[in-house]
């Protein structure tokens, strides 16, 4: 019963090898990143999970003021290499940007204090889960995807998101995935031993 599942996760994979093409519809990546937010667990059914998915025009506006943050103070090897990565973002077709509310998650620590040390924890392992759910559908559609962190090193681009896309500042940037359609296959994945991971005990 779990093979598809299993055959599905496995199929996920990181590709920065992708284009500003997609052969799936607007529509249906909508559809789908709507289905992962509805299924996705949270603490207490908190649902703290927000997306917004970027297209086109607005998806190029995004990383463009990704790089007027980032490059800022950076020269020479360095500057070139954030550069040519975020170009690699920029062309692709479109991005999706996952947030944590932080209005409900103060809210669930007031009303639970002695769970307030932990929902940052788990607001963090809830967005996880639904940028897992959102990766793997979107390979399972034949699309490429990536997961950055670019707001973490910059405030201004996060500060500019909020602004550009008139987004709620209680919305804490999580991660962003730029997606397309693939030009390449993932690079090879080296694992290491299930052993020291995966203990049976009975
Ligand atoms: C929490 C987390 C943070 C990550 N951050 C980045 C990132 O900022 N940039 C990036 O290119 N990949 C990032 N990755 C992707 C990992 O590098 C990648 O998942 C890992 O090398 C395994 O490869 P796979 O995704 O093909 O299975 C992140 C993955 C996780 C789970």
């Amino acid at each position: 019963m779990s093979d598809a599942y299993l055959k599905a996760i496995a199929t996920r994979r990181t590709n920065y090898a992708i284009t500003a093409k997609s052969s799936v519809s607007d529509e249906k990546i909508h559809a789908i990143v709507k289905e992962c937010v509805l299924h996705s667990p949270s603490p207490f059914n908190t649902q703290t999970s927000r997306v917004v998915i970027l297209i086109g025009e607005q998806h190029t506006k995004l990383w463009k003021l990704c790089s007027e943050a980032s490059l800022k103070g950076l020269e020479g090897e360095r500057k070139t290499m954030v550069e040519n990565r975020l170009k690699g973002f920029s062309g692709a077709y479109g991005s999706i940007l996952f947030f944590e509310d932080q209005a409900v998650i103060d809210g669930s620590s007031a009303k639970m204090p002695m769970f307030a040390k932990q929902f940052p924890t788990w607001s963090a392992n809830s967005t996880g889960m639904l940028q897992v759910a959102v990766w793997t559908a979107l390979t399972l559609e034949g699309l490429g995807a990536s997961l950055q962190h670019n707001g973490a090193f910059s405030d201004e681009f996060v500060a500019n998101i909020h602004k550009e896309y008139s987004l709620p500042t209680t919305w804490v940037s999580t991660a962003i995935m730029p997606f397309g359609d693939p030009a390449a296959p993932p690079a090879e994945k080296t694992f290491g031993s299930m052993e020291e991971r995966v203990k049976l005990i009975k």
